[in-house]
């Protein structure tokens, strides 16, 4: 359990599947600039079960609520690994600084546990909330990727953002874990 003020992430949990299914299922969940798709809770075992894939973990609240997901995975190049992260709320949970927490949790684990320079995300432009949630915690806007998704029936440019281990420094937020 990595501990918040508000938040706590867990690592997600057999148990804890059908839910996040359910989430990526339900269109109003993923919101309009994430891809749409449908997941069985083969496929999300399948997620749970492969090294490669997303690491997801559950957002909660103190009072053990469950109210999104944040996951980080590896992105693969020939010269080296870059670890990116993404994120969901449930919609009645927005706008209250939960993701905020969440993604600056997630940071300070990933620099305090993987040797790895950069953290990065990516954005459709239209998605405000999630540029300021990224910026929030220190991301910078390196640019866009043109035509980077294909996304409800168009391809879509996204913005990527990073974050370097030297523009973190030390922890923020992650003060104890359980
Ligand atoms: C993106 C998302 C995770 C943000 O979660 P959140 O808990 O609302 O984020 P926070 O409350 O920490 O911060 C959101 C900020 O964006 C602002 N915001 C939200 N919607 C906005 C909009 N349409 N225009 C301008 N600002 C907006 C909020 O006011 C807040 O800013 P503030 O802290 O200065 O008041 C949430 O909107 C979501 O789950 N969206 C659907 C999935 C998604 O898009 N995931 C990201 C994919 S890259």
């Amino acid at each position: 359990m990595l501990e918040g003020k508000n938040v706590n992430l867990r690592v997600m949990e057999k148990e804890d599947l059908p839910l996040l299914a359910e989430w990526f299922n339900r269109p109003e969940v993923s919101g309009e600039y994430t891809p749409l798709r449908q997941m069985s809770k083969t496929e999300a075992e399948k997620m749970l079960e492969s090294p490669n894939e997303r690491k997801p973990f559950i957002i909660e609240k103190k009072d053990g609520n469950k109210i999104g997901f944040i996951t980080h995975f590896c992105v693969l190049h020939i010269a080296g690994r870059q670890l990116e992260i993404g994120y969901s709320l449930v919609p009645n949970e927005r706008g209250k600084g939960y993701c905020s927490e969440a993604v600056k949790i997630m940071v300070d684990y990933l620099f305090l546990s993987k040797d790895t320079g950069r953290i990065q995300a990516q954005t459709d432009p239209r998605n405000i909330a999630s540029q300021k949630v990224l910026e929030k915690v220190g991301f910078k806007k390196e640019g866009t990727l043109r035509r980077n998704f294909f996304m409800r029936g168009e391809w879509r440019d996204a913005y990527i953002y990073s974050i370097l281990r030297e523009e973190w420094k030390e922890p923020k937020i992650l003060t104890r874990t359980a």
